[in-house]
């Protein structure tokens, strides 16, 4: 689905289609760069990072493998208390391995973080983040994604993979809900 059929639940739209699209190009060639001749394990963490591993594994243009995780933190919903569990964990045997971690947003960092260091203590060769969203709040965290598609304001997007009630997954864009959805 694409704004228009969104009608008045989306307030604005923040990232398009063409911007996204672009953008993840770029850094499939950056990745392309930096893991060739390496054996690559991309690791989505379901379901927000789908879209994003779909579109950068047919991006890129080297061999990879691909893995999924998913995780849920305890706390309230809207904030993360960075105490991770594994709902779904690996298929794959990553000792040794050349991981890099696929994710749609980082905002406080905290599952990541724990999960940089869950994937690390299993004996990884390496453990890299790319996201495709980064809000203001994650820069305090001391977590660096080696690629970041872009830099959003601390605003609640949804689309490109990124839900409200698990809902707007399937918007091509990445906007901002109108208000009157939330209530
Ligand atoms: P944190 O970085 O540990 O705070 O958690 C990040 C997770 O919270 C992401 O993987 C998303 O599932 C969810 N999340 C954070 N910000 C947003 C947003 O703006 N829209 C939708 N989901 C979000
Ligand atoms: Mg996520």
């Amino acid at each position: 689905m694409d704004a228009e059929d969104l009608g008045t639940d989306l307030e604005k739209v923040l990232i398009d289609e063409q911007s996204l699209q672009d953008r993840l190009r770029e850094m499939a060639a950056q990745v392309d760069a930096d893991y060739a001749g390496r054996d690559v394990l991309l690791v989505g963490v379901l379901k927000g990072a789908v879209m994003v591993m779909a579109d950068l594994a047919r991006a890129m243009s080297i061999h990879l493998n691909m893995d999924w995780m998913a995780v849920s933190s305890y706390g309230s919903s809207t904030k993360s208390s960075g105490v991770v569990r594994i709902l779904k964990d690996l298929d794959t045997d990553i000792t040794g391995r050349h991981v890099l971690i696929v994710e749609d947003i980082i905002d406080s960092g905290l599952t990541l973080s724990w999960l940089m260091r869950n994937l690390t203590a299993r004996g990884a060769a390496s453990v890299e983040v790319l996201t495709m969203l980064r809000k203001p709040e994650a820069v305090k965290v001391d977590l660096v994604p080696k690629y970041i598609g872009f830099d959003i304001p601390n605003e609640f997007v949804v689309g490109y993979g990124l839900d409200y009630a698990e809902r707007y997954r399937n918007l091509r864009e990445i906007g901002t809900l109108a208000p009157h959805v939330y209530s």
